[in-house]
């Protein structure tokens, strides 16, 4: 599974030989820059018990040399908390897509017949190697204004109380760190990658892009984050408008149902339940606007 150092022992300072490390292999799917072509490379990393993908990726920035012994350019991704809380390490490993900093490289090796597979996200376009442009996430969640609108910053006073029963509700989905795995897994959400036209400035380049964005899916943590908010007492003031947007182009009706998405959510959160949910509250919010015609 692990193969060891070529000629197998190291020599120490005594004179006496011990057992070299075992050496992981890494595959690596690298892309210099954003829309260039990708390219695979392949690593050795020296065995450390109980390292995940992030200290493996680390390991090999540092070095930044092939198996073959080839100088290159160290390879970049994204991580920042490494405890599956900011959710920016996500990336296919051995195929599936998943948070590297909680990936760990012994169970990996397992899977994968004794290598490790990394590739970036498939469903946003990459920036470089492992790391990519998240942004269409981050507009989908501002497409169903997912927060709790506060207009002002002077003290209001208490907010409204929630009972136990509610918050043990909402709380599952409060826990979403949007990593994009639902994303990444979801066969209605397709990838979106404008180039920039000949003479295009970057405003409208931009505008072209927000375009794109907000005719497409918003994708299951966003319809999940809008049943969060609309389920709360202050939140819910701009429920209509979270449901015009729920119920609009690319909203809830895109969904097929597949459930892809719950299966890969690294919080488990009951995404299939929220889905169902803006479905029925989409059906009453139709009805709910012929009769207010
Ligand atoms: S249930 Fe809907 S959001 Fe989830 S994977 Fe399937 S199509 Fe995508
Ligand atoms: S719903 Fe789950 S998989 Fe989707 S972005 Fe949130 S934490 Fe990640
Ligand atoms: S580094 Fe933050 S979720 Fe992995």
């Amino acid at each position: 599974m692990i193969r060891a150092i070529d000629g197998d022992a190291l020599r120490t300072g005594d004179g006496r030989s011990r057992q070299a490390a075992p050496l992981v292999r890494v595959r690596i799917l690298r892309q210099d820059v954003a829309g260039g072509e990708s390219y695979w490379e392949r690593f050795e990393v020296p065995h450390e018990p109980n390292m995940n993908v992030i200290s493996l990726l680390q390991k090999i920035a540092a070095a930044a040399r092939t198996q073959d012994g080839r100088r290159v350019a160290p390879v970049a991704w994204d991580c920042s908390c490494l405890e599956e809380v900011c959710g920016s390490c996500t990336m296919l490993i051995n195929g599936r897509t998943r948070m590297a900093c909680s990936a760990l490289v012994d169970k990996l090796l397992e899977e994968n017949g004794g290598e490790v597979e990394l590739r970036p996200m498939s469903k946003f376009p990459v920036v470089r190697d492992l790391v990519v442009d998240r942004r269409r996430l981050f507009r989908s969640l501002e497409r169903v204004q997912a927060w709790v609108p506060v207009d002002d910053s002077y003290d209001h006073g208490p907010g409204p109380r929630i009972s136990p029963e509610q918050q043990q509700d909402a709380y599952p989905l409060s826990e979403c760190i949007s990593c994009g795995c639902c994303l990444e897994a979801c066969p209605q959400f397709t990838k979106i990658e404008p180039v920039l036209r000949d003479g295009e400035s970057d405003a409208d380049f931009e505008a072209r892009r927000r375009q794109a964005f907000d005719a497409a899916f918003l994708g299951a943590h966003a319809i999940s984050q809008a049943m969060l908010f609309n389920s709360h007492p202050t939140g819910g003031m701009i429920a209509d408008e979270r449901m015009e947007s729920l119920t609009g182009r690319g909203g809830i009706q895109i969904c097929g149902n597949a459930q892809n998405c719950v299966a890969v959510c690294p919080k488990r959160i009951p995404l299939t339940r929220s889905i169902a949910r803006a479905g029925r509250a989409a059906t009453v919010w139709a009805i709910k606007k012929l009769f207010d015609r």
